[in-house]
């Protein structure tokens, strides 16, 4: 019989650190449970210590889903243990994840410490937490970048010690996958107790090699993976839970399964994409626009001879479904409303009226609304309270003419006027915004997404706005490509404009 490989996602924790991802407890709540509708086994909901907003999301969490265990993150201080226990009270299962770093850049410059004292705190902490939880896990930090042995002495003393999952982080993404492969191995055969514990992955990807590592890993012994949906998390990210579920899905000579409902994961994606702001590559295995699209003549001709010719995967395992209906002006309440359940949001009525409204402005403007523009839709109104507003943008560009912007923001209820020249009509309208917002701001990053079905479709905009040394994040959406930039520039300005 096949073993089973348990699914612990930490979207909402390793993958929520990144900068302008943030999402407010009513998001997580909603994240929580559609992952629970996925079939992941357990969410790290959060590291309670770190903020009240943390805390308070672990607690809401905890109440909402039922099946998945709830795991906290700490530090191996007791305070921070205290703090987890106090914000898993309602969950039916219960984890709390504390740990330390192991490798001697850790001990050396991070503690100022010895690997004997490492592991004399890892166990006290492990004891610490079983006092109050049946199941502990323990990360040994940097394991990826810790010598073998002394990693093995580790593992056995907090297995000893209570610890019920060991988790071993490539927390640097240094690894290669015969090496992290090795490393679990090593650990199986050399730590007395090891059938006590489940043995974890937790892979970060600034080498492009997450998803390999943790498939190694797998390989190896370990029955645990640590992922998030759409790879995200801290720089490069973390592993991507999609792509873990469908390798083992696909490739019988691994001899483990999952409780993934794989049809789950376009409209997880999307709804994590969506909540974010954070735009999945088109690239991106599994779950990006173009994984399934077959450009070129001889492969279009293979897959309609055959759809194996090319393809490995059938589009609708892992949730998307062709022929869904197309949206247009003529589509009613209901038919949104089922597409929106498809893609993993429910809303109550007096929401789904507003975005119906919406719906029908944009479907006035365009032909055909797509997945991603329901999915805008559905979270264009958290602009609904920003002190900074958009009252009008007027522009006038076009070659052999200098472009210029004349602008209007409402802040708190006053309208507020200024026009501008510029190289370009954004450059003008953002030039004409920076003079009414007398800020040192500094634009880091500006991507606008592709147009993917006609000139008439919205235009994505993602921002990173640089002040007072921080990186805010903003997304506008717009048929108008330079109105959506605006949008998303306010959308930064009201990160800290208050
Ligand atoms: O990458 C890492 O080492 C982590 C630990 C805190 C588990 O995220
Ligand atoms: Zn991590």
């Amino acid at each position: 019989m096949e073993d089973r490989l348990f699914i612990f996602d930490t979207t909402l924790r390793d993958g929520e650190q990144v900068p302008g991802c943030q999402l407010n407890t009513v998001e997580k709540i909603q994240v929580a449970k559609q992952l629970e509708l996925l079939g992941v086994d357990i969410i790290e909901a959060g590291f309670p210590v770190s903020s009240p907003g943390d805390f308070n999301s672990v607690v809401e969490i905890s109440k909402a889903v039922t099946w998945p265990t709830i795991c906290a993150l700490t530090r191996a201080v007791e305070k921070d243990i205290d703090v987890a226990v106090e914000a898993l009270k309602y969950a039916k299962h219960k984890r709390i994840h504390t740990g330390i770093g192991t490798s001697d850049y850790h001990i050396k410059y991070k503690f100022n410490s010895t690997q004997d004292e490492i592991i004399q705190r890892g166990v006290a902490a492990v004891k610490y937490a079983r006092r109050f939880v049946d199941d502990v896990e323990f990360y040994a930090e940097d394991a990826g970048r810790t010598d073998n042995e002394f990693l093995a002495r580790v593992v056995e003393a907090v297995i000893k010690a209570g610890a019920t999952v060991v988790n071993i982080p490539d927390t640097t993404g240094y690894c290669l996958p015969d090496e992290y492969g090795a490393k679990i191995r090593y650990l199986m055969e050399h730590v007395d107790c090891i059938d006590k514990a489940i043995i974890s992955t937790h892979c970060h990807n600034d080498l492009g090699m997450a998803t390999a590592n943790t498939i190694a890993g797998v390989q190896n012994g370990a029955r645990q993976v640590e992922v998030t949906i759409n790879g995200i998390g801290e720089r490069a990210g973390n592993t991507s839970l999609e792509e873990v579920a469908m390798i083992i899905k696909c490739h019988s000579t691994i001899p483990v399964s999952t409780n993934i409902n794989t049809t789950k994961i376009y409209s997880t994606s999307r709804l994590v994409s969506s909540l974010m702001n954070m735009p999945v590559q088109p690239n991106k295995a599994i779950v990006g626009r173009n994984a399934f699209a077959h450009s070129s003549g001889i492969h279009q001709d293979g897959v309609l001879k055959n759809t194996q010719t090319y393809e490995i995967i059938d589009p609708k395992d892992v949730g998307i479904d062709e022929n869904s209906i197309v949206l247009t002006a003529r589509s009613g309440r209901a038919a949104l409303k089922h597409r929106l359940q498809v893609l993993g949001i429910n809303i109550d009525d007096s929401r789904l009226d507003k975005v119906y409204d919406a719906f029908l402005r944009l479907a006035d403007q365009k032909k055909e609304i797509t997945d991603d523009d329901v999915m805008m839709l559905a979270g264009a109104d958290r602009s609904a309270n920003h002190n900074v507003k958009l009252a009008y943008l007027q522009v006038t560009s076009g070659l052999g003419v200098r472009p210029v912007a004349s602008i209007g923001l409402n802040i708190a209820g006053e309208l507020f006027e200024a026009a501008s020249t510029g190289n370009g009509p954004v450059d003008a309208a953002i030039k004409a915004l920076k003079q009414i917002i007398r800020r040192q701001m500094t634009l880091k990053e500006f991507t606008i997404q592709a147009i993917s079905k006609g000139s008439d479709d919205v235009g994505k905009v993602h921002m990173q706005v640089e002040y007072d040394n921080q990186v805010f994040y903003g997304f506008g959406a717009n048929t108008d490509i330079i109105a959506a930039s605006v949008e998303a520039y306010i959308d930064c300005i009201n990160k800290f404009h208050h």
